[in-house]
């Protein structure tokens, strides 16, 4: 349960390695002693990320196995991680897989599995998170979507339109949960420099992971639903999202 102040007191983090789950992680835990689950694939990356996070003031820092394929897993995620630190306040979906479109569409099974853990596995574990929090009647499920989705482009598509099913899903999933005590907060970064991108020109408007682990922060604190990051993004995309196919389609992005 938050305190007082609105500050967030437990989260779990699937996608635990993540550069910028991990920030947001840490925005919200800050120095006080809250409670983190890192749930995740790679064990020896989790334990490393705990420690960085005990070192920084966190309270009780656990692990645990998580992988976005085996679905049938996923409400046993959920109940490790309230069985390990309580009711949890936020629980951010913070795993995904950019891809190598060129790669991908030549075959071989990248664009199943892209497709297979950035939207099949985020249902699945949104909906059991869902089921927990509203067991629990409170709590966010913060979710990863990115500009990529508002606008599908023909250089990531199969990324794009991943990420535009879930943002989708997570708009529906919220108003489905209205008057639940339970809230979904949706993340549309736009570029961020992490090990996802790494080697990737950053283009106009990219931004960083401590800045979107602001933007989430804030927009927890103030009940949001949808946070842009850098906001200015929100205009940028309006427009692309209004432009004729033709001319969409013709754009060097
Ligand atoms: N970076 C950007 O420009 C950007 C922009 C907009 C949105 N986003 C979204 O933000 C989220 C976090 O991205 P990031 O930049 O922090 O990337 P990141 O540092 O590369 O983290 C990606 C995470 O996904 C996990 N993952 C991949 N496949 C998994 C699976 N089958 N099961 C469980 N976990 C799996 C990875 O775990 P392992 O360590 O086990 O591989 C890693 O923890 C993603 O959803 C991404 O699409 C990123």
């Amino acid at each position: 349960m938050k305190d007082g102040l609105g500050n967030v007191q437990s989260v779990l983090l699937l996608g635990g390695t993540s550069e910028i789950g991990l920030a947001i992680a840490h925005r919200l835990l800050g120095p006080r002693h809250a409670s983190v689950v890192l749930a995740g694939r790679d064990q020896p990356g989790l334990k490393a990320a705990a420690q960085v996070l005990r070192d920084h003031g966190a309270g009780r820092v656990e692990t645990i196995e998580f992988d976005a394929l085996d679905t049938a897993g996923h409400d046993r995620v959920l109940e490790e991680a309230h069985r390990l630190v309580g009711d949890l306040d936020v629980v951010i979906v913070a795993f995904g897989l950019l891809g190598d479109q060129a790669t991908d569409e030549a075959g071989g099974g990248g664009a199943l599995l892209l497709a297979s853990v950035n939207y099949v596995g985020s249902v699945s574990v949104c909906l059991a998170a869902a089921r927990r929090l509203r067991a629990q009647g409170h709590g966010t499920i913060v979710v990863l979507s990115s500009v990529a989705g508002e606008r599908v482009r023909k250089a990531n598509y199969i990324y794009g339109s991943s990420k535009a099913g879930l943002d989708g899903f997570a708009q529906g999933l919220g108003d489905a949960l209205q008057g639940s005590g339970v809230t979904v907060l949706i993340v549309r970064p736009g570029f961020v420099a992490t090990k996802m991108t790494e080697g990737m020109t950053p283009p106009p408007l990219s931004t960083t992971a401590d800045r979107v682990a602001l933007a989430t922060d804030q927009a927890l604190r103030h009940g949001r639903e949808m946070v842009w990051v850098p906001g200015a993004l929100r205009y940028v995309m309006s427009v692309a999202r209004h432009l004729p196919r033709p001319v969409f389609r013709r754009l060097k992005m």
